[in-house]
C-alpha cells in the first residue's frame, strides 16, 4: 500500500497501565471499548498460549489494525519495530497493555511456561491487512 502512514515507536506504541478493581477476594480488571485503556471499538479478541520458549510468533505488521496486547498470566516479550528502530517490551502483568496502532512490525517471543497473551483488536481478521515479509515492511515503512 503506497499511502501507508509513517509510524514511529514513539507515536504508535504505548504501554498502558490498567486500573485494578481487586480487593481481598482477589484481582479484577475491567476494560471497555473507546476508553483511556482501549482507545478503539473492540471487534475481535484472540489469545495464544502453550507457546514454546523458543518460538517466535507475529512477525508481521498491519496497515490499519489497532491492537492492545495483554499478557494475562506469565510473561512474554513483544519486539516492536518501526523500520528505523526496534524495542523490546516485556509484558508480565494483566494490568499492563501494549497499544500498537500504526504500521509497526511486531514479534512475540520468550513466553514463560503457562503464559497466555490476549489481543484486543479494532477489526475482524483480514489477511489483506498484513505484511508478513520483513523486507517489504522495511521498504514500505521507509518510503515517502
Ligand atoms: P498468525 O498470524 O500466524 O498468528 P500470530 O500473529 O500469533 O503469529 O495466525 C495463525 C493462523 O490463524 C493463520 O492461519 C491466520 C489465523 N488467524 C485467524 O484466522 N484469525 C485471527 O484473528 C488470527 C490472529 C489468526
Amino acid at each position: 500500500m503506497s499511502n501507508t502512514p509513517r509510524a514511529t515507536l514513539q507515536q504508535n506504541t504505548r504501554l498502558i497501565d490498567f486500573p485494578s478493581l481487586g480487593d481481598v477476594r482477589g484481582q479484577l480488571c475491567a476494560l471497555e471499548s473507546v476508553s483511556a485503556y482501549v482507545p478503539f471499538d473492540i471487534k475481535r479478541v484472540y489469545y495464544m498460549w502453550d507457546v514454546g520458549a523458543d518460538q517466535v510468533r507475529g512477525k508481521h505488521a498491519h496497515y490499519t489494525l489497532k491492537q492492545v496486547l495483554i499478557c494475562l498470566g506469565g510473561a512474554c516479550e513483544v519486539v516492536v519495530d518501526d523500520g528505523r528502530q526496534r524495542q523490546t517490551v516485556r509484558l508480565d502483568s494483566p494490568l499492563k497493555g501494549l497499544l500498537i496502532d500504526g504500521f509497526i512490525w511486531r514479534e512475540m517471543q520468550h513466553f514463560t511456561p503457562g503464559a497466555t497473551l490476549m489481543v484486543l483488536a479494532n477489526d475482524h481478521y483480514d489477511e489483506a491487512d498484513y505484511v508478513r515479509n520483513y523486507d517489504q515492511f522495511l521498504q514500505q515503512a521507509n518510503e515517502g
